[in-house]
């Protein structure tokens, strides 16, 4: 029987540089849940060490909570990696909890009532009815990329309907991406920290994530090429308009950078532009500069609201089928009344109402976390939902997050968005639209701002 043989390339001691090793081929997924590790003896010998360093690397896996020993049996790789951070974000909600943890537009008065003139007008066009109940074909779905390639285009986000396939919003559409791009065990690169939606997305595709580290000018394009050299990857996942969960924003230097680099070692931007600034805080998309390489995701979920599922996807024409055969596989076609409704929306100009309302209650929002967390190291960015804080002093984001949800208040820890094993760091995102008002968001700020005061020490947990 062969057994895994980690590659110990770091410096440092052995039984550090092994369990790093092990994390991050679990993290990969080159060790799946439920696989055995080697047994200790075996993978001593392999490796040229001692039984008491791989003893001691798997002690150290396990405190990390990846694996699990039994007893006379070995050691397993656990179920569910990396669920818990994301789970608790998404948990269920409760009586007084203001929820800043979930990315949702900012509640709107007329909403609903849109939404339910829509359906009207849909309930009495009889054609509208009958493409509702029918299998969506290509002609019919023609007419909806015609809307969003309109709609898009008025933006400032210039595309060409005939490059255009409608999804069921931003989830599918990185998902459609990455099985149309990739295949199992092939390299996905993404910043460090990174949408929770693609990380997981990645490991239920068998997809090995390559962490890449960023700044407060988006990716370190200079990183990136080091770590295209060690290890190739065939594309690169990122936000560049507006980083999730840090708010940083690609600078157009690192855009022409790292499209020269794509060029060169000819790898797939995927870029997702679901969160959608105002046009004046926007750079260059990157399908506009390299339009042959990337792919741009986008939904009406930030806008219109989550529960639409409605978006597109811009893609090169030579890659439109493939994307096609993986949507029609995954549900043939993304359901044609949502999809009637969300373009109806957005050729209204109701979008463009929504959207305007939208800037200024963000903006009016931003002021108030300035005021509230001013002397911190804070980061927010014109029309999004997040503030960024990296906490002061002894602050834990684990233990500060637990603490909030006691006193009624859930945000998302740092945790949550952590790439294969990147160290999380101690910081958490609010997320400022989805308070229900102004003054729930401002409750919630006072009970943030209160706990962080307390700068209560860790606890002392172990000897
Ligand atoms: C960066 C990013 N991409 C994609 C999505 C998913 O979009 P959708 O809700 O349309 O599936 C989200 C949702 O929060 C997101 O934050």
């Amino acid at each position: 029987m062969t057994i895994w043989i980690p590659e110990l390339s770091e410096d440092g001691p052995r039984y550090r540089a092994l369990a790093h090793a092990i994390e991050r081929a679990i993290d990969n997924g080159e060790l799946p849940p439920g696989e055995k590790l080697p047994p200790q003896r075996r993978l001593a010998d392999t490796l040229k060490v001692t039984v008491g360093t791989v003893t001691r690397a798997y002690a150290l896996v396990e405190q990390s909570g990846r694996v699990s020993a039994q007893v006379g049996s070995g050691t397993y790789v656990k179920a569910e990696q990396n669920a818990e951070g994301f789970s608790r974000v998404i948990g269920a909600p409760h009586d007084g909890l203001v929820d800043l943890g979930m990315s949702l537009p900012p509640p709107h008065p007329e909403r609903q009532a849109t939404l339910g003139r829509f359906l009207s007008e849909i309930s009495a066009d009889p054609a509208a009815l009958e493409q509702a109940t029918h299998y969506p074909l290509d002609d019919t779905m023609a007419t909806h990329r015609q809307r969003y390639a309109d709609w898009l285009s008025h933006q400032g986000l210039a595309v060409d309907p005939d490059e255009l396939l409608v999804t069921q919003g931003g989830t599918n559409g990185i998902a459609l991406a990455l099985s149309a791009l990739l295949s199992p065990n092939d390299r996905l690169a993404a910043e460090a920290l990174s949408y929770p939606g693609v990380i997981s997305t990645a490991r239920q595709q068998s997809l090995k994530m390559v962490a890449v580290p960023f700044d407060d000018e988006g990716i370190d394009v200079t990183a990136l090429a080091a770590r295209h050299e060690r290890t190739p990857f065939r594309a690169l996942y990122l936000m560049p308009e507006h980083h999730n969960p840090t708010t940083v924003q690609l600078s157009e230097k690192r855009r022409e950078a790292l499209v020269a680099l794509a060029r060169e070692r000819d790898f797939w931007l995927i870029e997702d532009g679901v969160m959608h600034l105002p046009q004046k805080a926007r750079g260059t998309p990157l399908y506009q500069l390299a339009p042959e390489r990337t792919i741009f995701v986008f939904s009406v979920a930030k806008i219109l609201g989550g529960g639409m599922r409605s978006g597109v996807m811009r893609a090169p024409v030579a890659l439109m089928e493939r994307l096609r055969t993986s949507l029609r596989n995954q549900c043939w076609a993304p359901p044609a009344l949502m999809t009637d409704i969300a373009g109806r929306w957005l050729a209204s100009g109701e979008a463009d109402r929504l959207l305007s309302w939208q800037f200024e209650e963000l903006e009016a929002r931003q002021v108030m976390v300035r005021e509230a967390l001013k002397d911190l190291d804070m980061h927010m960015r014109c029309g999004g939902f997040y503030a960024w804080l990296v906490l002061p002093g002894e602050h834990r984001a684990a233990r500060l997050v637990e603490t909030l949800e006691q006193k009624g208040v859930r945000v998302a820890p740092a945790e949550a968005f952590c790439v294969g094993s990147t160290a999380a760091p101690q910081a958490i995102r609010i997320c400022l639209s989805a308070a229900p008002d102004r003054a729930a968001l401002a409750q919630a700020l006072n009970i943030i701002v209160e706990t962080l005061s307390q700068n209560t020490p860790p606890r002392w947990q172990t000897v």
